[in-house]
């Protein structure tokens, strides 16, 4: 089977969470990592500036790295932007939503809690998937860009403050009715999965979209891992569109997930 380009693509890190669970599954598939790290964080940008910025980057992006698919790892940007951005480019796009639906199926209380951006929490798309998915269950929504921040400070290689994502979570860790399943509605949550878990006490069930996005890339792109099947060397190249301090403690962090250049995209 040829090797197909995939573009994995992110405001920061988030995407990473993505990836992780898309190299899992695929063999054949190379990857670049795009983190438009210059507009970061786009869960406060405006809606049409944040469509204008993709179709503007992505445009660009591939026009110098062809690809054969991109992958939208972002929350904030696909609930706003998919209809955009499959009508603009050729290539097929996947995109990645709250995992409303199978929160919707775990849920034993009937209460579930969605984190995500602000934008994503305000977003129609995502009060559509509620209606239609969870119309039966009681859906608290918890918007926070700070928890966006601390995850990239963790892969920054700085200690996490557990008590500042415990603040996060103060107006559910105090209801006496507490959600059961917290839906992870932003790709840099999976992140701080385990700190998130601890928050709970490790009673509580959290689910994002990573598996479902990486198992539709392998139907579409094909290349699923088999057993007893030789695994090609993949090649995995990471860019950001922003030089800064931050930017550049993530490097460390790309090397050790195998990605073997991490450079500047000027954009
Ligand atoms: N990782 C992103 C998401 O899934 C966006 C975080 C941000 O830039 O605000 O929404």
């Amino acid at each position: 089977m040829p090797v197909k380009q995939l573009l994995i693509f992110d405001s920061g890190v988030g995407g990473l969470s993505i990836f992780q669970e898309v190299i899992k599954r695929v063999t054949n598939i190379n990857c670049y990592y795009l983190s438009d790290n210059a507009y970061f964080p786009y869960g406060e940008l405006d809606e049409n500036a944040l469509i204008s910025r993709l179709t503007e980057l992505l445009q660009r992006f591939v026009e110098k790295h062809p690809v054969d698919m991109i992958v939208i790892a972002c929350n904030s940007a696909s609930t706003v932007a998919l209809t955009a951005l499959r009508a603009f480019f050729s290539i097929p796009i996947v995109g990645v939503v709250p995992a409303i639906k199978p929160a919707n199926l775990m849920t034993t209380n009937g209460i579930i809690g969605l984190v995500a951006t602000p934008a994503t929490i305000n977003r129609e798309y995502t009060q559509k998937l509620v209606n239609e998915f969870a119309r039966d269950k009681s859906v608290l929504k918890l918007g926070s860009t700070q928890l966006v921040k601390i995850a990239e400070q963790k892969l920054q290689g700085k200690v996490v403050d557990l008590d500042a994502i415990k603040a996060v979570f103060q107006p559910w860790l105090s209801l006496n009715n507490k959600p059961d399943t917290l839906v992870l509605g932003c790709t840099h949550f999976p992140l701080l999965k385990t700190e998130i878990s601890e928050c709970f006490n490790d009673q509580i069930q959290l689910v994002d979209s990573g598996e479902a996005i990486a198992n539709r890339v392998v139907a579409l792109l094909g290349g699923a891992k088999s057993e007893g099947k030789i695994q090609q060397k993949a090649d995995y190249d990471a860019f950001y569109t922003l030089t800064d301090e931050k930017q550049l403690l993530l490097e460390s962090t790309f090397l050790k997930l195998n990605f073997k250049s991490f450079s500047l995209f000027e954009a």
